[in-house]
Parts: structure tokens; C-alpha cells; sequence
């Protein structure tokens, strides 16, 4: 399938996505965010892929926010729709994949770029990304989970302060507080990308899936994690890579996933 704002290419079991309209800083607009559920829905089944890397096209931007034209004149229900749309197409869907997705931020990930990156299981940054929620400072809050999000990741006082200061965290603050977990050159933000996903690949695809489920039931309304935790560790039992994990220990060599 081709893509009018995605950049698509699989490579060693990595698909790599990059939202590739660097004039507007790869702003979300409506046909954005469709490309984006469309290719995930079609990753999720893709069985040569283990892990994606999302990230942003030019050098100034991972994602400079919703695009603000498209909303400028919406009404109540409209704005509930398009955040109940987005969360559900794309923000919520990314956070539920059970493949591991990967934001390179390599640049401003701002607004609803910032809750992109926020709705990936890891985030890493080159040294001149930027990040923030300005929503406040448009009349409006955000709307793509980073009101819940920021603060799950970053702490309550943290997110609160970000949210209502509108102000941009560096990088290395971003990594101060955890919102990243790496910062590197923009020159080597994708070769870590992938010696990331790499590491990630040398273990079990199977056991991956049910830890990201297992965590995200932490977060969870309504759910209790350390009961979801003796699940999901109960069905790794039942799964061939768990026998290929162990019997690879016991007969010291490593395992083939
Ligand atoms: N929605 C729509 N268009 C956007 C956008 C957004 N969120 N962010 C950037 N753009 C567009 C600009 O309008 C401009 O388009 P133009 O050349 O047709 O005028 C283009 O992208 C380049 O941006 P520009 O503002 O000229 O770059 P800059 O280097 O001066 O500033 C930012 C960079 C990120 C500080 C600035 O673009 C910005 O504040 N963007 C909005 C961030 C925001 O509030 N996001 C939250 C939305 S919920």
C-alpha cells in the first residue's frame, strides 16, 4: 500500500515509519492519522516484522503537534470526536500493539507529536529534540492522552508544571525525567533505533507481547496488574519459545527465537 505522509521500509524485522510532511514539521492532520492507524492495523499481522521505530522526516521535527488548521473552527462536539477518534484509531491503538514500537523523536515532538511519542513503548531522542504539550496556550488541553500519559511516565507535579507552563523540555531534561530513555546525536538516533530493536529481537517475541500487555495492565482502569502479571506469565508456559528459552539455558548456548 502507498502512503501520501508515511514513509515506509522494512528492513532485519524492523519496520521503520516516518511521517514525512516536513513542511508543515510533519503536523497530524485527519489524513495523517488514517495512514498511520492503516499501517499499524497491517504491521500488527505482519509476521516479518518484531519491532517498529517511529519517527519524523527532516531534521527539525518529529512531530510539531496536531495540524492546528484542521480544528481552528470546530465546535464541543467535534472536538470530542476528533479526540475520541484519534485515541482510538491511533494513540490507543499504538499503546496496545503487542509488537514493541520505538519513538526516535529527532526533533520538536510537541502537542499531539509529544503524546505520538508518549503512546510508544520506548522513546529515544537526538540532542536537539524538543518537547511539550502547548495546549493551554491554544484555549485547549490535550486531547490524545497526555494528560494521562505525561503524568504516568513523568510524575503528577512534572506533567502539571509541562501542561500549564506550555513550556518545551530539552532533551536532556526529557532524560533527567524519564520521559526518554536514551539521548543521542541526530546523526546516530536510527542506528540506535536499531541496534535497540535488535537487542529486543535476540528474545522471545512471544514473552515481549505478554510483558507489554502485562505493564500496560498497571495502567489499566479497573484492572489489577500483579493478577494480569500471574496470567500472562502463565500463558508464556504454554508457548514453544518458552521450551527454545529454557532448554537453550540448560544446554548453554542461545536460544533461536
Ligand atoms: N499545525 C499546523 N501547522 C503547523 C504546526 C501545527 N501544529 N506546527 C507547525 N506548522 C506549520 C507552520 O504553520 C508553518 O507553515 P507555513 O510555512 O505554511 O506557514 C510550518 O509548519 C513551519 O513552522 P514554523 O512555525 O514556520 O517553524 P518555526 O521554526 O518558526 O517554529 C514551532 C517551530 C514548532 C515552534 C512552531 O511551528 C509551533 O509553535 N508550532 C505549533 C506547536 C503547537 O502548538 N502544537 C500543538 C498543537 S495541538
Amino acid at each position: 500500500m502507498m502512503y501520501k505522509h508515511l514513509l515506509i521500509e522494512k528492513q532485519d524485522k524492523i519496520a521503520w515509519i516516518s511521517i514525512d510532511r516536513p513542511e508543515k514539521l510533519n503536523a497530524l492532520n485527519s489524513e495523517v492519522l488514517e495512514e498511520l492507524h492503516a499501517v499499524f492495523s497491517a504491521l500488527k499481522i505482519d509476521e516479518e516484522v518484531r519491532v517498529i521505530v517511529l519517527t519524523g522526516s527532516g531534521e527539525k521535527a518529529f512531530v510539531a503537534g496536531a495540524d492546528i488548521s484542521e480544528f481552528a473552527q470546530f465546535d464541543v462536539s467535534q472536538g470530542k470526536s476528533l479526540a475520541k477518534k484519534g485515541q482510538d484509531l491511533v494513540f490507543d491503538f499504538i499503546a496496545n500493539m503487542t509488537k514493541p514500537v520505538i519513538a526516535a523523536v529527532n526533533g520538536f515532538a510537541l502537542g499531539g507529536g509529544l503524546e505520538l511519542a508518549l503512546s510508544c513503548h520506548i522513546r529515544i531522542a537526538s540532542a536537539n529534540a524538543r518537547m511539550g504539550l502547548p495546549e493551554t496556550s491554544l484555549g485547549v488541553i490535550p486531547g490524545y492522552g497526555g494528560t494521562q500519559r505525561l503524568a504516568q511516565l513523568i510524575g503528577r507535579g512534572r506533567a502539571t508544571e509541562l501542561i500549564l507552563t506550555c513550556r518545551m523540555m530539552g532533551a536532556e531534561e526529557a532524560l533527567q525525567t524519564g520521559l526518554v530513555s536514551r539521548v543521542v546525536s541526530q546523526e546516530e538516533l536510527l542506528a540506535t533505533a536499531a541496534e535497540m530493536g535488535g537487542k529486543i529481537m535476540t528474545n522471545s517475541s512471544n514473552a515481549i507481547a505478554h510483558a507489554l500487555q502485562a505493564i500496560a495492565t498497571g495502567y489499566a482502569e479497573g484492572v489489577d496488574g500483579f493478577e494480569a502479571e500471574i496470567a500472562h506469565f502463565g500463558n508464556c508456559f504454554g508457548h514453544p519459545e518458552f521450551k527454545e528459552g529454557t532448554q537453550a539455558f540448560l544446554e548453554k548456548r542461545k536460544a533461536n527465537y
